[in-house]
């Protein structure tokens, strides 16, 4: 069918024609922050799951949600390379500036622009990369110590200050949280915290890879408390029929739910895949209803394409003996896998492979469900290792 109008959206980040399945979550988003907005207690949400199943588009769909109902939002990514400080300020600015205009908020607004401004200027030596454009002078004592944990509390503190005033809140909206070091991570915990403990309306709607929970509970033992970390998984089979079938009503197309229960069990139900056989049965098809024989045809060229960007990506990152320890990890199954097991395939110590499951881990490439547990990050990633990395050599060094 005609590829021009072809509505499916396979892709890092790509909006989904139907964000099926996420109702829930995103009510229980919803009336957290509301609540938060209103001076009652609610915990900060951090959203865990593994590649593909759709956080990034949850995430930003929440936030559109947040900001259509009179919050005030900040939307940054941590990408492995920048700091959590020179990511937030000029962000925070940007809403500052926005809630100065808030009727009532313009006062406190600027005075928390005055500790931004401090903040900037106090830990520039340290984080290289914040660059801040100064709307005001800094305020002497005004979190500039040059102490992240201090300053950040007291910016978040003064924002908070400001939101209440404007009756609005501010949300953070970070993604790829498993990226933010821990030394960065704690002190955005603690600031959060104190935001909690006084009432004001600040708090934090994360995304990330299930190793978060973790990291958050190793960089402050009381994050179990103030975090609910709730799980972004494979969409159910109904949800899953909703997200190929609904888009493609829209086009008076229809699929026989045989074409759409091949696809759900192809796809297990995870949304990237989903997205990526629907486009293909619709490309492949001629007309509707799109059949069993089309998306067995399309299969091929879904998995291709998939090869291609959604895995090739992360493979193309590793080393040669990460793609062996992945490798020999794929020849166990889908997992998770003991670390000796997988060092037992490679014919090695566990002590010796640990670098490697470290590093592996830092990459966002697999986690630790338990301790001694390995799995992947990334779902069917063992058959794609298969395919990619057929036969027996990568036994031998
Ligand atoms: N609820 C959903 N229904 C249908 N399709 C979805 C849904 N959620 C996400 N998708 C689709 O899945 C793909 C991946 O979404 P997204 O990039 O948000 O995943 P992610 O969890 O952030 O992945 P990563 O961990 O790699 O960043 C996109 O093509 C998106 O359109
Ligand atoms: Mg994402």
């Amino acid at each position: 069918m005609d590829p021009i109008v072809n509505p499916y959206s396979p892709g890092a980040g790509s909006p989904p024609p139907e964000l099926a399945g996420r109702d829930h979550i995103r009510e229980a988003v919803r009336i957290s922050i509301e609540r938060i907005r209103h001076g009652n207690s609610a915990k900060s949400v951090i959203m865990v799951g593994l590649r593909g199943v759709g956080k990034t588009v949850l995430l930003d769909k929440i936030r559109l949600q947040a900001e259509a109902s009179g919050n005030h939002t900040v939307r940054i990514e941590a990408p492995e390379s920048r700091s959590l400080p020179g990511l937030l300020a000029p962000h925070l600015r940007q809403a500052l500036l926005r809630l100065a205009r808030v009727e009532g908020a313009k006062a406190l607004a600027v005075r928390a622009l005055r500790a931004l401004a401090g903040f900037a200027r106090g830990l520039k030596l340290k984080y290289g990369d914040i660059e801040l454009a100064l709307d005001h002078e800094p305020e002497p004592g005004l979190a500039d110590n040059g102490d992240l944990e201090m300053d950040l509390g007291i910016l978040l503190e003064q924002t908070g200050v400001a939101a209440k005033k404007g009756r609005t809140a501010i949300v953070l909206f970070i993604d790829e949280l498993q990226y933010v070091p821990e030394e960065q991570f704690a002190p955005l915990i603690t600031a959060l915290h104190r935001c909690a403990q006084m009432q004001l309306p600040v708090t934090l709607v994360g995304a990330g890879l299930p190793t978060l929970r973790g990291r958050a509970g190793n960089a402050k033992s009381y994050a179990e408390r103030l975090f609910d970390y709730p799980e972004i998984g494979a969409l159910s089979p109904e949800a899953a029929g909703q997200a190929i079938t609904k888009p493609a009503l829209a086009h008076k197309v229809r699929f026989q739910p045989a074409a759409v229960d091949k696809i759900v069990f192809k796809t297990k139900g995870y949304p990237y895949f989903l997205q990526e056989w629907a486009k293909h049965a619709w490309d492949v098809a001629t007309k509707s209803p799109i059949t069993e024989g089309d998306v067995t045809l399309a299969s091929k060229e879904a998995l291709a394409a998939l090869d291609a960007s959604f895995f090739r990506v992360r493979f193309d990152r590793l080393t040669p003996l990460e793609k062996r320890y992945l490798r020999a990890m794929a020849e166990l199954g889908p997992g998770p896998h003991r670390s000796g097991d997988v060092a037992a395939a490679l014919d090695r110590k566990v002590q010796s492979l640990a670098p490697t499951r470290n590093e592996l881990i830092r990459k966002g490439m697999i986690w630790s469900p338990n301790h001694g547990d390995t799995a992947f990050t990334v779902p069917l990633f063992d058959e794609f290792m298969k395919r990619i990395i057929p036969g027996d050599d990568w036994r031998k060094p």
